[in-house]
């Protein structure tokens, strides 16, 4: 077992962390005592490229608690949480994680852990499994494999047997990789089940998004116009929670049948160009590129603040907004003042990275819960049927959809309408 963390001494905080998470995870708690009991991964290794946050950790020691050899590392530069990364490390997980790790560490970190040699990769944002792939098939630029002088051994592929994805920009990559016939080994979308998508990406990044600029800047959002680009399930829960805090709030949004479904949500809809002179607040929900560059920031009011809820940094073009800023200084930890040539001072919060992980904890555990109960069945259930799946983009079946919503509930204390036989042959029937 290795590590590499910022401090070791902050184990007993993240310990402290860890266990609150816990509290609020019913789902997962219930998992982790029956795989405590049935070990059904002893002598699995598994790699996971993960936010190293409190409800991570209680995901990692599930799978160690389930017999699982087990190696993390961060799926973004600015998500670990310190202190849990140092518990982690107290705790037989192989770790390699700290807040601020430079690009370069960031991909060594990646390669370390992948250096275990695993039989199935859990990733989020899939710079795991990209990488893994890059090697398989000998592309050498972009990214560096060397860990210290050693070079990671290219034929890692070979021993995995499926990998899940957490999240909409990773199964996107994924889905890419299957499309080009390059994907090696099958991988379960987690973010694809209901019990995810529906619960984490609209309410756990409507609200944690929020709590980023709020840490960040302490603005008060009634009142403000927030400019929220795309109006998928992130941009959704963003909508509305800005709005339930007292915002108007204006969409941005390409596809016609979610800027429709926006506009009757009761949003403002508009192209970027418009909006950049109305807002106050931007917050970035799309998954693409330069949603929001030079020729925006040059109409935005001054004192606009700009943040990205999506996965990678390449929302906001920071190249563009360093280009032609005049200078730049540091307000606080997560927020930088540029200052334009037309005199204007735009903000922007955590490099443009996640603002939900970066200025604040991540989604809160009570829906990580749902989302890393997914996480924990797609690794049972790869290993049950990896023999028979082929090198495809997966989800997980209806019924552990339904499974987590039934436990989620249950421990929740909500009772639900039981169908009745007649009820049940009534649907199943078309001729009565
Ligand atoms: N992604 C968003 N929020 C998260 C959290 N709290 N833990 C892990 N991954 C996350």
């Amino acid at each position: 077992m290795e590590y590499k963390v910022k401090d070791i001494s902050l184990a007993p905080k993240g310990k402290l962390m860890v266990e609150w998470a816990e509290q609020h995870m019913p789902v997962l708690r219930h998992i982790r005592q029956k795989y405590s009991e049935e070990k059904p991964l002893k002598g699995i290794k598994i790699a996971a490229c993960m936010h190293v946050t409190k409800e991570t950790a209680v995901l990692m020691l599930t799978l160690r608690d389930a017999g699982a050899e087990v190696a993390l590392s961060a799926s973004n530069p600015l998500s670990t949480q310190d202190p849990v990364a140092a518990y982690l490390a107290t705790e037989g997980i192989s770790i390699f994680a700290w807040r601020g790790m430079k690009e370069d560490e960031y991909f060594e970190a990646i390669a370390r852990a992948a250096s275990i040699g695993p039989n199935i990769t859990m990733d989020d944002g899939g710079d795991l499994t990209v990488m893994i792939h890059k090697l398989a098939h000998g592309i050498t630029e972009g990214i560096d494999y060397r860990i210290g002088k050693e070079f990671l051994s290219s034929d890692i592929a070979k021993g995995i047997y499926g990998g899940t994805e957490e999240t909409t920009t990773g199964v996107i990559r994924l889905k890419a990789l299957e499309k080009d016939g390059k994907l090696l080994y099958p991988v379960i979308a987690v973010n694809d089940s209901k019990t995810k998508y529906m619960f984490d990406n609209r309410y756990g990044t409507g609200q944690s998004s929020l709590d980023g600029i709020l840490r960040a800047t302490n603005i008060l959002f009634a009142g403000k116009n927030v400019v929220v680009a795309g109006y998928g399930w992130v941009g959704r829960g963003i909508a509305w929670r800005a709005k339930g805090l007292g915002a108007r709030v204006l969409v941005v949004e390409p596809d016609p049948i979610k800027a429709l479904e926006a506009y009757y949500d009761g949003f403002y809809v508009s192209d970027m160009s418009t909006a950049a002179e109305l807002g106050d607040v931007f917050i970035t929900a799309t998954g693409n590129r330069d949603v929001i560059r030079t020729e925006h920031f040059l109409k935005m009011k001054s004192g606009a603040i700009l943040a990205n809820a999506g996965h990678f940094n390449v929302e906001i073009s920071v190249a563009d907004l360093e280009k032609i800023a005049v200078s730049k200084r540091k307000i606080n930890e997560n927020v930088e003042e540029y200052l334009l040539p037309n005199n204007r001072r735009l903000y922007l919060i955590a490099e443009g990275r996640l603002v939900n992980l970066a200025a604040a904890e991540g989604h809160p555990s009570e829906v990580m819960d749902l989302s890393f109960g997914n996480q924990a069945l797609a690794v049972k259930t790869l290993l049950k049927k990896h023999v028979s799946l082929r090198p495809k983009v997966y989800r997980l079946p209806g019924s552990i959809d339904r499974k987590i919503a039934y436990i989620k509930l249950k421990a929740l204390g909500v009772k639900i309408e039981k169908l009745t036989p007649e009820q049940k042959k009534y649907l199943e029937s078309w001729s009565s």
